[in-house]
């Protein structure tokens, strides 16, 4: 079987790949698109620790190919998009609603797979990055077969991240105002979240100026290149004090909501300096291990400002997932325009180089 394997430095197409039979609870898919994700990248150079030899991908759709005894949502033939979360449905924070609490979707690792006959573990209890995978039932989320496989993948990460950051975590209301840092993958999917949730002035930030055009056409109101400009100050000049009032300490003025979706703390820490009294910045990038990022208290603790952290769009991906798809088909949301590359999976390299200058929404491997 051909796919993409994490070797501990590298990644590698390979087709000495094979795939175990699913246990009573699991489901075998056919991988028919899967999208690239920075996560994936993240593993490659280290920033995110994970196991060699590993398949990877987690942000994919297919078609149900097999299905174990105890299965009973999916059946074979099924048009299915994945979700990352091996959430485990009987744990406190799966039975409040909050499956990406679930302690055993944190790390989760399985081997299903062999390469060249040694075991090879999977990567975010998905590994899409292959022909065949095998996921948890709860995982195989069942969607209309007339949604593109392309398009439909990308639900799997990119758009339930960002669409849930400000829906789930954030919960934006109408009027509100929003910071964007990187219009990528995540960004946009923050940025279109943010037009579905009425705000306002919606400022998208990155610093390859290209990213303009696709930022306006996913909502952004105003664009800042940050290669040539002080972030803060241009987001502060675009949603300035209100004049009216008297000008205080501790900065007021920005924006209500900041999001970080490139993960590094220098952007987070623009992200925090960029709010208005009351504002939030979330956290969705992931730099690595042990990053901190310094900020004076006062101006938290003085005037409601706050940092959350959002994982996976804080997605609960049996209702998310049918959403995302109803959104798409009422013409509210755009899956089809993230698609601005698609390539077989020896063309993952090409995907990650475009990616790395900045030139894509989202590269997509075709199978
Ligand atoms: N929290 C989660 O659950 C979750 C889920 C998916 C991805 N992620 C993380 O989100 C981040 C973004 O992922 P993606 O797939 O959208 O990446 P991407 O590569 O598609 O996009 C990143 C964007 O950030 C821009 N950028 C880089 N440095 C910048 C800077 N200093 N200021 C402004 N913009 C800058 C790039 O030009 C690019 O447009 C990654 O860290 C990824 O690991 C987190
Ligand atoms: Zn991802
Ligand atoms: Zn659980």
């Amino acid at each position: 079987m051909r796919g993409i394997v994490y070797t501990g430095t590298d990644a590698e197409v390979t087709d000495k790949l094979e795939l175990a039979e699913p246990g009573p609870t699991e489901v075998k898919v056919k991988i028919e698109a899967a999208g690239v994700c920075h996560s994936d990248l993240s593993v490659i150079d280290g920033t995110i620790p994970w196991k060699a030899p590993s398949v990877l991908g987690h942000e994919g759709a297919g078609v149900v190919a097999a299905v174990g005894s105890a299965v009973s949502s999916v059946k074979v033939g099924d048009h299915v998009v994945i979700a990352t979360l091996a959430s485990c449905g009987t744990c406190r924070a799966c039975s409040t609603g909050h499956p990406t609490w679930c302690i055993h979707t944190l790390g989760n690792v399985s081997t299903p797979f062999t390469y060249d006959g040694e075991p090879a573990s999977n990567f975010a209890a998905a590994s899409v990055f292959a022909e065949y995978t095998i996921v948890k039932e709860v995982q195989a989320v069942s969607i209309d077969a007339d949604v593109p496989f392309t398009s439909a993948s990308l639900i799997g990460c990119g758009v339930l991240t960002g669409v849930g950051a400000v829906l789930n975590r954030a919960e934006v209301r109408p009027g509100e105002t929003a910071a964007v840092f990187g219009v990528g993958g995540v960004g946009l999917n923050v940025i279109q979240g943010l037009r579905l949730s009425g705000a306002s002035r919606i400022v998208a930030v990155d610093t390859v100026a290209g990213k303009e055009a696709l930022a306006r056409q996913f909502g952004a109101t105003h664009f800042v290149d940050a290669s040539g400009a002080d972030a803060v100050k241009a987001i502060r000049a675009i949603v300035p004090h209100d004049p009216k009032s008297v000008a205080g300490a501790l900065g007021p003025g920005g924006v209500t909501w900041s999001f970080d979706c490139v993960g590094h703390p220098t952007v987070l820490r623009n992200a925090i300096d960029a709010l208005d009294w009351g504002g939030t910045a979330v956290a969705i990038g992931i730099p690595p291990r042990g990053t901190e990022v310094a900020v004076d208290v006062n101006s938290l603790a003085y005037v409601d400002r706050a940092v959350m952290g959002c994982r996976y769009g804080s997605a609960r991906p049996h209702h998310d997932i049918p959403l995302m798809v109803e959104l798409y088909k009422e013409g509210r949301l755009m899956l089809d325009e993230l698609v601005t590359a698609t390539a077989p999976l020896e063309g993952f390299r090409d995907i990650v180089d475009a990616m790395h200058e900045g030139k894509l929404a989202r590269g997509v491997l075709t199978l």
